[in-house]
């Protein structure tokens, strides 16, 4: 059986437990054991029934989504396919029970379902999440889910991917019994009661499967639901397309349907791009001069400085994570402001049904309104979030250098300033960081951790980890002007008005995005966040600009004219007093007219090509940021894009999307660009290398010296 599945047998009862750590993936092995126990207790009389249970955190966590390479491509895995084994348990000659605590995903709540009883914890959670990977349940699951909890149940588990808790498991007959106390003792007693009885077949129960006009509102609802939520994606519209096989067609041939789409959506781009994504998101936890056992400091306490947009959200995300939080302002009225903005914010949650009434009125009594400094020696972490200025920020610095207790880590939410300069008014340079969280702070899950020269390994460590605490995901940066997500954006932005001013229309670009999955197109999204943001920022900078090289002027226009975008009701579109936008013909007519004025010519622009100035503008970057050692792989870069930006998470990141497309195909439009728009295009050296040696940014590493 080998030493990943172990069989014991106690009193007339079988216990088969698999123990592949971390999470009891189905690696090549785990199926040949489950079916050699089978064997052995179909062959032994003396056994009446059989557990299976997991050992370590979980019951099993689904197929190995490491294999699926291999998968994919054909190459050698286990000897014995996955799906045929579960035939094997249902036929079992004695009863099998399921015994599932951590939870049972994918693969693993399949392989529940193959047992004739399934038992778990309160604590326990199931799911077929495959989606998420690009994929749908690839061994029954579309078969066996709708025959136990129903086809609308079953639907919106594989095409939504989402997890159920224990309760709702039992509820929908998904499991039979919820287990108080030891999971083990109590899954060998129900075995024992059900022992010589006769054993229901999942494959064999009809009774949920429904009529056809009973199904056909569920399955329409559900397709029109996956357009809308998970717009571009396959694997949700392949998961409803197996399930409904379910109610169709005898078990058998719906597995061999299921089968068929399970094999397309995995050689499909966009399973590959997904299955990147998974590991990369784990992989960005990893630094590799911060080792995992690297000690961290706990952080029990948290204060904010500023209680503006940012700090607001940034205090709900600690008493979100039941850390209290002290928040400070510089003045009563700024604070009121900041608080009542806080309340809103949750009151709307409230309101959507996200969080409960008694949740939020826990989570406020931990928010700590505050105009002086007083309590902050107990904070373990400080995150200032006042106005972007260096002045000011060295100034809230020395403060909090005064303020706080020894070895408080002193974080700052700047989105451009240079952190090793802001450490330089304190006395603990080792102690400080940048915690860059993304607007709004509450809800966006990329917080980019910024390593400073002096920042010890332990403050790093314990950002990363918090930032897992907190719900996000914590990407480590270097300290460059912009950081890697919003250094990149800017030549995103750039591109987007560039082509309005060359003759695409500001609905033709935003459209253009949007249909390659952004979740906004970029003009849209500089109305929401203001366009007076990028515009000051610009001012500042224009000393640095070269002369003879073009820069995008129609969105300073537009400021100009006191058209900010959403808040001033204009911008590049019209906004009604819901922010509803429509197309405003008059910035066609202006931009016509400013564009004459540069002597830039318009001309028709389709929507691939604006695709490729934006996408590839940011590509381009990305391939300056990871060669200059200011992220530690291009993993991070998509990582970054994805959770921050809206890039869709189907097409893997930037990175991976110019890996996809082709490096080389790439590079040559970058240097067509270039031929026609100056040094502002000229290829990073990168992607120049990479194109020509035939290589990948995926299977790039960085120097020795990536943000040191
Ligand atoms: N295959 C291979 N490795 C897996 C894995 C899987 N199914 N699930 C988790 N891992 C690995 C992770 O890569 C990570 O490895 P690392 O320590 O080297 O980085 C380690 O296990 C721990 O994972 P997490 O860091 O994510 O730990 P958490 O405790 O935060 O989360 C989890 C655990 C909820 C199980 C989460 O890992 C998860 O969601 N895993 C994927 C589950 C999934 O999608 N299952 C379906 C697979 S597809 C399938 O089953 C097809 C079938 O229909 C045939
Ligand atoms: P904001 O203008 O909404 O809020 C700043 C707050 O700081 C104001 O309420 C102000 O009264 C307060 N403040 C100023 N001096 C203070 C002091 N000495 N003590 C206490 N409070 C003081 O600004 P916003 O947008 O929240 O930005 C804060 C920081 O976050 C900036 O560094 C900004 O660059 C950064 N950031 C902003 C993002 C955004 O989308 N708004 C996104 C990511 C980072």
């Amino acid at each position: 059986m080998g030493d990943l599945v172990q069989l014991t047998k106690t009193d007339g009862i079988a216990v088969m437990t698999i123990d592949n750590p971390p999470v009891n993936a189905l690696s090549p092995g785990v199926p040949e054991g489950i079916a050699e126990a089978i064997d052995q207790i179909n062959a032994d009389a003396a056994v009446l029934a059989a557990v299976l249970i997991g050992a370590g955190r979980t019951f099993v966590s689904g197929a190995d989504i490491k294999e699926f390479a291999k998968l994919r491509s054909g190459g050698a895995r286990g000897t014995m396919d996955f799906p045929s084994v579960l035939g094997r348990i249902e036929n079992c000659r004695k009863p099998v029970v399921m015994a599932i605590h951590g939870n049972a995903l994918g693969g693993g709540l399949e392989l529940a379902m193959a047992g004739h009883y399934r038992v778990a914890v309160a604590s326990a959670q199931v799911g077929q999440p495959e989606v998420k990977l690009g994929i749908i349940p690839g061994a029954h699951g579309t078969q066996r889910l709708p025959r136990l909890a129903g086809v609308a149940k079953a639907v919106a588990m594989c095409a939504e991917g989402n997890l159920i808790p224990a309760a709702e498991a039992l509820k929908f007959n998904i499991i039979d019994r919820i287990i108080e106390g030891d999971l083990l003792a109590g899954a060998v007693a129900f075995a024992r009661a059900i022992a010589g009885k006769p054993a229901p077949k999942t494959s064999e129960r009809n009774e949920k499967l429904g009529t056809a006009e009973e199904n056909a509102p569920i399955l329409a609802a559900a397709r029109d639901a996956a357009r809308k939520k998970q717009r571009g994606m396959m694997a949700p519209l392949a998961a409803i397309e197996a399930v409904e096989a379910a109610t169709k067609l005898p078990f058998e041939e719906g597995c061999r349907l299921e089968r068929k789409l399970f094999m397309e959506c995995l050689a499909s781009d966009q399973s590959k791009a997904l299955i990147h994504v998974f590991f990369a998101e784990r992989e960005a936890a990893k630094i590799p001069d911060v080792p995992r056992e690297t000690p961290a400091i706990p952080v029990a306490r948290a204060a904010v400085v500023g209680a503006g947009t940012m700090g607001g959200g940034i205090a709900m995300v600690f008493a979100n994570a039941g850390i209290p939080v002290l928040l400070k302002e510089a003045d009563q009225a700024a604070l009121d402001r900041g608080l009542e903005n806080i309340r809103k914010n949750y009151a709307g949650s409230v309101a959507r049904g996200r969080f409960t009434q008694q949740f939020v009125d826990e989570r406020l009594s931990m928010i700590r309104p505050t105009l002086g400094y007083e309590g902050f020696a107990q904070a373990d972490i400080i995150v200032e979030a006042v106005f972007e200025g260096m002045e000011l920020k060295k100034q809230v610095f020395a403060e909090l250098d005064r303020a706080a207790k020894p070895g408080a880590i002193l974080a700052s939410n700047t989105s451009t300033l240079n952190i090793d300069e802001i450490a330089s008014a304190t006395s603990r340079p080792e102690f400080v960081l940048g915690t860059h969280f993304f607007s709004p702070a509450n809800v966006t899950r990329l917080l980019e951790i910024v390593r400073g020269r002096a920042t010890t390994k332990s403050v790093i460590a314990t950002a990363m980890q918090l930032s897992k605490k907190l719900g996000k995901v914590g990407v480590l940066v270097g300290n460059c002007r912009g950081f890697v997500g919003n250094r990149m954006f800017h030549h995103y932005v750039r591109e987007s008005v560039f082509v309005v001013e060359e003759g695409a229309s500001v609905e033709a670009v935003d459209k253009a995005l949007y249909d390659f999955g952004m979740a906004m197109g970029p003009l849209a999204v500089g109305d929401l966040a203001g366009l007076d943001v990028g515009w000051r920022i610009r001012k500042e900078y224009r000393h640095l600009e070269k002369p003879g090289v073009r820069h995008p002027i129609a969105g300073d226009r537009l400021c100009e004219m006191g058209r900010f975008g959403q808040k001033t009701g204009a911008g590049w579109y019209k906004y009604d007093e819901k922010r509803q936008a429509t197309p405003d013909p008059e910035v066609a007519v202006l931009v016509r007219k400013w564009a004459a004025e540069a002597h830039i010519r318009q001309r028709a622009i389709g929507a691939e090509e604006i695709v490729e100035r934006c996408v590839y503008a940011l590509v381009n970057e990305g391939a300056r940021v990871l060669e200059e050692g200011y992220a530690l792989r291009a993993g991070d870069i998509d990582v970054i894009y994805l959770n921050g930006y809206g890039f869709p998470a189907y097409r893997g990141g930037p990175m991976w999307y110019a890996d996809t497309v082709g490096l080389k195909k790439v590079y040559d439009r970058v240097r067509a660009f270039e031929a026609e728009l100056g040094e502002i295009w000229t290829p990073a050296p990168l992607l120049k290398h990479l194109a020509e040696t035939g290589g990948t940014f995926s299977e790039y590493t960085p120097g020795r010296n990536a943000i040191a």
